[in-house]
C-alpha cells in the first residue's frame, strides 16, 4: 500500500529516496512522487501517476536536487491515481511538502475550513489538507516542528507522515497515528520510512515511532516528542537485513520464487519447535503457561485473506487434535461485531505482513476487552508484532509478490504445530503427537514432488486462461485450500473464482457449471473422498471441465477428470500444504498465459494499512 520514504543528510536525497521507493514497490501502489529543498532552500517536487519507474523517467530530465527530502508511494483512496493526486502535496503556495499514508476521515470539514480561509485545492486527496494546515500554522511564525505538532491533533483517522519545507533546510519531520513509521539511524544523517525494508541497506539502527509520537531530524539531530507526554528517549533497535533477500536469482517473479521456496519455508518454520522425546511443539514467545492454556475453552482466529484461509485449516485442525472449539473472523467485521467472548477465550490474530489495519484493529479490540492476545507473525518488529501480547513468528523470509504464497506455507505449519502443542496438552497421545510432528517435518519432501508437476499445471492454466469464471471446490479441511486457489487466481489472473465446500455446489452454485466454466476440485485420499467423487459426478452430469488435484495413482479421479495435477499420497495433517501448490501454480500460469503484471497486480497492496 501506500510508502513513505524521507532522508536528510549530507549526500544527495534523490537516489537514496528513489532506492527506497523502489524497495516499497511490492506493497502494491500507482502513483510516486518526491520533494526535496535544493542548495538555494527551494522545495523541488517531481509527481507521476504509474509506476517508478515513470518518476525516475521523469527525474532523468528534471532532478531533484538536495540532501533533505520525503518520497512517496500512493495507492488511492480519495481521487484516481493521476499526476495531481501522487504525493508529496503542497500546502499554502510551496511552503511545506507532505506525504502521508493513511486516511483522514475528517478531510471535508478542513478542506471547507481552509477553502473559506482562500487555500486552494491542487488534488482531490484527503492529504492535502495536512499541507495547508501546516502552511497556515506557518504562516503565525511557528517552526516546522511546532506547526505538524499544532495540527496534529485536528486529524482524525490514521496518518504517517513526513514532512520538509523550505523555510527549514535540512529539517524532516515525521508523526504516528495508526500507520506505521520508522526512524533510520545512520552517521551523520538519519532516514523516515514507512517500512523499514526501505532503508535496511543504509542502516539496520532504527527506532519505531509509536501512535502519538512526532519526530524532528536533521543530520545529526534526532529530536522526539509524543503529543501529550513531552519530550522522550528514543529506543533503538536493530534489524537483520541479508543484501541479497530481494534478488530474483534468475527466476521470472518473486511469487514463483516464492512458491518454490515453500520446502524451506516449512523447514524454517518447524526450526527449534520440535519437542520430539515428548512428542509436542514448543513456541518460545506465546507468554502463556501450559496451565493458562489448559483452561482455554475457545479461540478465535480473526486475519484477513491468505492468513484468514490459513486460519481455516488451523480451525479443522486444533479442533481435531486439541478438540477446542475454534472460530475464525474476519479480522475487519470482528472489530465492530462485539461478538461475545468469555473469559477462557484466547485471540489470535494472523497476518503476514504484521501491519494490516483491520487486524490490527481486531487486535486492539479484543485487547480493549481485555483478552490476552497473540500474534501469528512473519514481519520481525511490525506494529501488530509488537502490540500482541505474545505469538510466533513465521520465519518465512521476505515475501515480494503480492500474492501470499509461502507465508501461507509457514501459516499452516505454525498452525498444525499449535494443534499439536495444544492436543498434547489435553489427550492427545504420544503416538498420534509424534505421527504428526514426523509428517510436518517430512513435508519438504512431497513438496518438493509435488512442484515438479509444474508442466502438467502448465496445461491446465491453458483450459481456464479463456474462462470468464471458475470454482474452486473442496471438502472439510481442503475448503480452505479451495479458498485460498480461487483467491490467488482471482488477484493475479482478475479471472472470476469464487471457492466452495463441495458439498455446497447443489444448493445454488451448481447453476453456474456449464463448459465454459471449470471447476477445480481439491480431491486427495481421505475419509471424505467418495462424497467428493460423487460431486464431481454431478458437475460432469452438467457438462462441466474438471480440473483435478488428487493423490497419485489415483486413476478413478485421474479418469473423471479432465486434466488430473497429483500430489504425493502424504498424512492427512499436511494434505493442505501440499494441495496449494498446484493450485498457486495454477494462478501463476494463467496470469503468465494473459500477461498479468504477476508480482504487483493492479488495485492490490502487499499489506493493506488503511481499513
Ligand atoms: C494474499 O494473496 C493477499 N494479498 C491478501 O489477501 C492478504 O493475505 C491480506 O491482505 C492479509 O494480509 P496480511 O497477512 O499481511 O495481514
Amino acid at each position: 500500500m501506500c510508502g513513505i520514504v524521507g532522508f536528510t543528510g549530507r549526500r544527495a536525497a534523490e537516489p537514496i529516496l528513489l532506492a527506497g521507493l523502489r524497495r516499497l514497490e511490492y506493497r502494491g501502489y500507482d502513483s510516486a512522487g518526491v520533494a526535496t529543498i535544493d542548495s538555494e532552500s527551494r522545495l523541488v517536487v517531481r509527481k507521476r501517476a504509474g509506476r517508478v519507474a515513470a518518476l525516475e523517467e521523469l527525474l532523468s530530465q528534471s532532478p531533484a536536487a538536495g540532501e533533505c527530502g520525503i518520497s512517496h508511494t500512493r495507492w488511492a483512496t480519495h481521487g484516481p491515481a493521476n499526476d495531481l493526486n501522487a504525493h508529496p502535496h503542497i500546502g499554502g503556495a510551496g511552503r511545506v511538502a507532505v506525504a502521508h499514508n493513511g486516511v483522514i476521515e475528517n478531510h471535508a470539514q478542513l478542506r471547507d475550513e481552509l477553502t473559506r480561509l482562500g487555500y486552494v485545492f491542487q488534488s482531490q486527496t484527503d492529504t492535502e489538507v495536512i499541507a495547508h494546515l501546516i502552511a497556515q500554522e506557518l504562516k503565525k511564525d511557528l517552526d516546522l516542528f511546532s506547526a505538524v505538532r499544532a495540527i496534529l491533533p485536528r486529524l482524525e483517522g490514521t496518518y504517517g507522515l513526513a514532512v520538509v519545507a523550505p523555510c527549514e533546510p535540512g529539517v524532516l519531520i515525521g508523526a504516528r497515528m495508526g500507520s506505521p513509521l520508522v526512524v533510520g539511524l545512520g552517521d551523520g544523517e538519519h532516514f523516515l520510512a514507512s517500512d523499514s525494508s526501505a532503508i535496511a541497506p543504509h542502516t539496520q539502527s532504527v527506532a519505531y515511532l509509536q501512535d502519538g509520537e512526532v519526530v524532528r531530524l536533521t543530520a545529526d539531530e534526532f529530536n522526539l516528542e509524543h503529543l501529550e507526554r513531552g519530550s522522550i528517549v528514543p529506543r533503538v533497535d536493530r534489524i537483520d537485513w541479508k543484501p541479497d533477500d530481494r534478488e530474483l536469482g534468475g527466476v521470472p517473479h518473486y511469487m514463483l520464487k516464492e512458491i518454490y521456496e515453500q520446502p524451506n519455508t516449512v523447514r524454517d518454520a518447524c526450526r527449534g519447535r520440535i519437542r520430539r522425546g515428548e512428542a509436542t511443539a514448543q513456541f518460545g514467545g506465546l507468554n502463556l503457561t501450559a496451565a493458562k492454556l489448559r483452561r482455554v475453552r475457545r479461540i478465535v482466529f480473526a486475519a484477513c485473506g491468505t492468513s484468514l484461509h490459513a486460519a481455516k485449516i488451523g480451525e479443522y485442525l486444533i479442533e481435531r487434535c486439541a478438540r477446542i472449539p475454534v472460530e475464525v473472523e474476519y479480522a475487519g467485521e470482528f472489530r465492530y461485531s462485539n461478538a461475545p467472548l468469555d473469559d477462557r477465550t484466547l485471540v489470535f490474530v494472523l497476518s503476514q505482513s504484521g501491519e494490516t489495519a483491520d487486524t490490527l484493529g481486531a487486535l486492539r479490540e479484543a485487547r480493549r476487552r481485555g483478552h490476552p492476545t497473540l500474534a501469528i507473525v512473519n514481519t520481525v518488529g511490525s506494529t501488530i508484532a509488537r502490540e500482541a501480547d505474545g505469538g510466533i513468528y513465521l520465519h518465512a523470509g521476505t515475501e515480494i509478490g503480492v500474492a501470499g504464497t509461502k507465508s501461507f506455507a509457514a501459516q499452516v505449519v505454525v498452525l498444525s504445530l499449535l494443534a499439536i502443542y495444544l492436543g498434547r496438552l489435553r489427550h492427545m497421545s504420544f503416538t498420534a503427537g509424534l505421527e504428526a510432528i514426523d509428517a510436518i517435518e517430512s513435508a519438504p519432501e512431497p513438496l518438493q514432488k509435488t512442484l515438479a508437476i509444474e508442466p502438467l499445471v502448465v496445461a491446465a492454466a491453458e483450459r481456464i486462461a479463456n474462462s470468464k469464471s471458475v470454482l474452486f471446490l473442496g471438502r472439510d479441511v481442503h475448503h480452505p485450500v479451495a479458498l485460498e486457489g480461487a483467491l490467488k487466481l482471482k488477484e493475479i489472473s482478475y479471472i472470476h473464482a469464487e471457492g466452495y465446500p463441495a458439498s455446497e455446489m447443489k444448493h445454488g452454485p451448481i447453476a453456474l457449471v456449464d463448459p465454459e466454466t471449470p471447476c477445480v476440485v481439491v480431491a486427495p485420499r481421505g475419509p471424505l473422498h467418495a462424497k467428493t467423487m460423487s460431486n464431481i459426478e454431478e458437475l460432469k452430469a452438467r457438462r462441466g471441465v474438471i480440473v483435478a488435484v488428487g493423490t497419485e495413482g489415483d486413476r478413478e479421479l485421474e479418469r473423471r477428470a479432465d486434466v488430473f495435477l497429483p500430489i504425493p499420497d502424504v498424512p492427512e495433517i499436511i494434505q493442505p500444504l501440499v494441495a496449494v501448490v498446484p493450485l498457486q501454480l495454477l494462478a501463476y500460469h494463467v496470469a503468465l498465459l494473459l500477461g498479468r503484471d504477476i508480482d504487483k497486480p493492479r488495485n492490490l497492496a502487499k499489506s493493506v494499512t488503511v481499513e
